[in-house]
């Protein structure tokens, strides 16, 4: 049936599945961030064929990026209750006890597997070298190749999936949308092969794990492709998501107008570095006792007040006092893209401001990592597990995308009958009307969305700014969401445009300020009435 509100349309391309192109696998892995290649190295070695699809090459991933590390108690004078109290302290109330518990503790074992297979964790006299960052009360932040931290892993975790033959990996695999029955369970996806038509993948048991939505703000430390669109998607199967007025704003991206933003690492900040302002001020004690080590939120903040107080586009990190030598092999990644940019750290300082970071809410997922819709696992940042709560601890989210795909990939490859007669085309069909409405430029719109987002519904966040947002989206939806694009640029707008109405309103419902969202308007945490989570679902 053709929908009458193309904003809630059930599927974005009109399906004929009988006569689209079709694959079959037990396990569908959608995603190649860390939780996506930890899935599907479990899925496969518990017997299952898997697919893995991603959009771009398999290191467009926030994973590969990640430049600080992966949080694990991996020292004596570390404890497993340790980095459970600083996660839930950090959490502001709404982190769920069992999963923080679960998380923290098969972590270190989780780290050794990394070790086995090949991920080189930098360390000293053969002991892992560990770093603060800020909320934790012990370093413990472990990092491979100095900043590399992310694209170490990925590479190990890759090793690993290509000795499985039953691991078929597609790149430029565009999931369009997950493809569900009148019984509430998902039978795969549909989506678009670069060079090809729209192909099916009819999967016993499909896992999510398309990562964050950071592309949905102009300042953002992700890749291009992190637009929301597994999040997007998963709503419109039904999935229930959660917490989405939880983005996490990263203090430090440089900031050089016209370059892309990059990310200058926490761990510099752990290691010593000092944020300055315009006039050289050392300014985080005046905001925080923990001063460069306060919670991100604060630190975000802070960094705001002073550009407003100085008048300036940016502060600065000043790492002038550090060992050039020593600062070249811990940090080669920051250490080259300060020189691509003619930066002597030994006599300048680093241009530095806030930008969008880490999605904390997701699809809401139990601790199998099964979503309401039968047969649909989600993890990595893509999911709510409840580990964050309202703010996330730095590096705990390499470690979850490590424990939750484990758990999904265990969990999803369970109980799959032999022979595989589950593996058969379904007729599903869908139809789109002809919309007459005019076009809009699509890189238009989505170059105002997040300059959009990045006003209203930003670090800090009022009533009125939040409603207008919502009132300029549904504006763009009207004209966006009625067209059938045959691109994943026109689908990823769509995605973004869905994505942002949902974040936009869960931070208008939240009229409190907790973890990282900042209401100027409600500056306190009311725990009486928001003691609680944010859940929206079609
Ligand atoms: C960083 O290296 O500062 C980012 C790490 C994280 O977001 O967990």
């Amino acid at each position: 049936m053709p929908s009458k509100q193309p904003e809630f349309r059930r599927y974005l391309v009109p399906i004929d599945s009988l006569s689209t192109q079709q694959f079959f696998t037990d396990c569908l892995v959608i995603g190649s961030g860390i939780a996506g290649l930890r899935a599907a190295i479990e899925a496969a070695g518990c017997g299952a064929s898997v697919t893995l699809v991603c959009k771009g090459t398999l290191a467009d991933s926030n994973t590969w990026n990640a430049q600080g590390g992966i949080a694990a108690v991996v020292r004596n004078e570390d404890s497993i209750e340790s980095h459970i109290a600083d996660t839930m302290a950090t959490g502001a109330g709404l982190c769920e006890p069992e999963v923080v518990r679960q998380v923290v503790s098969e972590g270190p074992a989780l780290i050794r597997e990394l070790l086995d297979w090949g991920t080189e964790f930098d360390k000293t006299n053969g002991i892992l070298d560990a770093t603060l960052e800020g909320g934790h009360s012990h370093p413990r932040v472990i990092h491979s190749h100095g900043d590399s931290t992310g694209r170490g892993i990925a590479e190990g975790l890759l090793r690993k999936l290509r000795s499985m033959p039953q691991i078929r990996i597609l790149e430029h695999f565009f999931a369009i949308d997950l493809l569900t029955n009148d019984d509430n369970e998902c039978l795969g996806v549909i989506g678009h092969r670069a060079g090809n038509s729209l192909q099916i993948i009819w999967a016993a048991r499909t896992i999510l794990a398309t990562g964050g939505a950071g592309r949905l703000y102009r300042e953002t430390t992700n890749p291009e492709n992190a637009t929301g669109d597994g999040l997007a998607m998963a709503y419109r199967a039904g999935a229930v998501l959660r917490d989405l007025e939880f983005m996490q704003f990263h203090p430090t991206t440089l900031y050089i107008a016209g370059a892309s933003r990059a990310l200058i690492t926490e761990t510099l900040r752990g290691e010593g570095a000092i944020l300055r302002d315009r006039d050289g001020n050392a300014f985080m004690k005046d905001y925080h006792p923990d001063a460069e080590l306060a919670p991100r939120d604060v630190v975000s903040r802070a960094i705001l007040d002073r550009m407003l107080k100085t008048n300036s586009t940016h502060v600065y990190l000043d790492i002038r006092h550090f060992d050039k030598e020593h600062f070249r092999k811990r940090f080669p990644v920051i250490s080259e893209l300060c020189e691509s940019f003619d930066i002597d750290i030994s006599r300048e300082m680093i241009p530095v401001r806030p930008s969008a970071h880490y999605l904390i809410g997701g699809v809401k997922v139990d601790r199998n990592a099964a979503s309401n819709i039968a047969n649909l696992y989600v993890c990595g940042e893509a999911a709510s597990t409840g580990l964050h709560g309202a703010n996330r601890l730095g590096s705990n989210s390499l470690l979850e995308g490590l424990v939750y795909g484990r758990i999904a990939g265990r969990h999803a490859a369970e109980g799959l009958k032999r022979p595989r007669t589950y593996l058969r085309p379904k007729r599903i069909e869908f139809q789109i009307a002809h919309s007459d409405r005019s076009h809009l430029d699509t890189d238009d719109v989505r170059n105002s969305l997040r300059a959009l987002m990045w006003r209203n519904v930003g670090i800090t966040r009022r009533e009125t700014p939040l409603v207008e947002a919502q009132e300029i989206i549904r504006f763009w939806q009207r004209y966006v969401m009625d067209k059938v694009f045959d691109t994943p640029f026109g689908w990823e707008c769509q995605n973004m445009l869905t994505l942002a109405l949902l974040m936009a309103r869960a931070a208008e419902e939240r009229k409190e300020s907790r973890g990282v969202h900042f209401r100027q308007d409600y500056p306190a945490p009311d725990n009486d009435r928001f003691l609680k989570h944010i859940e929206l679902s079609r």
